[in-house]
């Protein structure tokens, strides 16, 4: 079983090495408009897999070379511009686009059946771009953000309550960004509800600084987050390879879920082999439905503003 890995920047060389450590799949192909630097990174996560022990090989291509892609189960693509080099929003969502656009095509044509697992930014945008281009199956394209933004989120609740991170189980759904959705009836700490624990004050802290967390990282290095995302995209390559069946959030197309239409948002869905197996659709009460509309409109708003360019 063979993935792909679209950039080998931080991201993507990180949830390379984070996929090859579980030792799940037989081969990486990391590929980079910088065949070099993929290369670099290939081998240096090769390297390493007698002291991780694993036998994944990991092997680096350039721009040029999508036919080695050729029957990848998964590609992952994490290539695209990040927002430090002067660029408005709006600049940055054109040039992903195009980029997005181009890259998943080149994979599509190798790979038919593969899935695709979107991780460049504005997120929910570029996922929604890649599936217009590609016409494929709404359950075999889906973006990463939950288990990031809830592993943030995890992390600041077990700092508050001085606890094991493991115990903590939480539900956020939406946009990755801004306008994200904590569902505070679905977090729990052991089974205990959050709010039996923390007051009121102390989870908006918390919930305001993991909105921040990516804009916070991304002021601290000059460069986006790698780490969390990296492992993240790394579990869901996990739950689809093992066939595992977690509940897993992730930005995937909505075609009336959640009275939404025609939009890429954050919602629970169960992931196994097949990709998306099923779309969970929470009952959800007035507050939070209005909020994951809010979302909705946010990033329809940006994809309009796309298209009409
Ligand atoms: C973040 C970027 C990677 O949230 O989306 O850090």
């Amino acid at each position: 079983m063979k993935i792909t890995i679209v950039g080998a920047g931080n991201v993507g060389g990180t949830c390379a090495s984070f996929i090859a450590a579980k030792n799940i799949v037989t081969k990486i192909l990391l590929l980079d408009i910088s065949k070099e630097k993929a290369m670099g990174k290939a081998l240096d996560i090769w390297n390493s897999s007698q002291l991780l022990t694993n036998n994944t090989k990991v092997i680096g291509l350039g721009n040029k070379e999508y036919i080695k892609t050729k029957n990848s189960k998964i590609c992952i693509i994490t290539s695209g511009f990040i927002r430090n080099t002067g660029m408005t929003r709006d600049q940055l969502i054109t040039k992903n686009a195009v980029i997005i656009k181009e890259v998943t095509n080149k994979l599509l044509k190798y790979s038919k059946n593969a899935l695709f697992i979107i991780v460049s930014n504005p997120l929910d945008i570029m996922t929604y771009v890649a599936f217009k281009e590609l016409n494929i199956s709404r359950f075999k394209i889906f973006g990463m953000s939950g288990l990031l933004d809830t592993a943030r989120y995890n992390s600041y609740l077990a700092t508050a309550l001085k606890c094991n991170p493991k115990d903590i189980q939480s539900m956020l759904i939406g946009e990755h960004g801004d306008t994200m959705i904590p569902l505070l009836r679905y977090t729990t700490v052991s089974g205990i509800p959050i709010g039996e624990l923390l007051s009121k004050s102390n989870i908006n802290f918390i919930i305001q600084k993991t909105k921040k967390t990516g804009g916070e990282i991304l002021n601290m290095l000059k460069t986006s987050a790698w780490y969390t995302p990296g492992i993240a995209i790394a579990n869901m390559v996990e739950a689809i390879i093992k066939n595992s069946k977690n509940i897993i959030t992730c930005s995937c197309y909505l075609t009336g879920e959640y009275g939404l239409n025609n939009v890429f948002l954050g919602v629970p869905v169960i992931l196994g082999k097949n990709g998306i197996e099923k779309i969970l659709e929470l009952q959800l009460n007035k507050e939070e439905r209005k909020n994951l509309k809010t979302s909705s409109l946010k990033i329809k708003k940006m994809i309009s503003q796309l298209l009409e360019e």
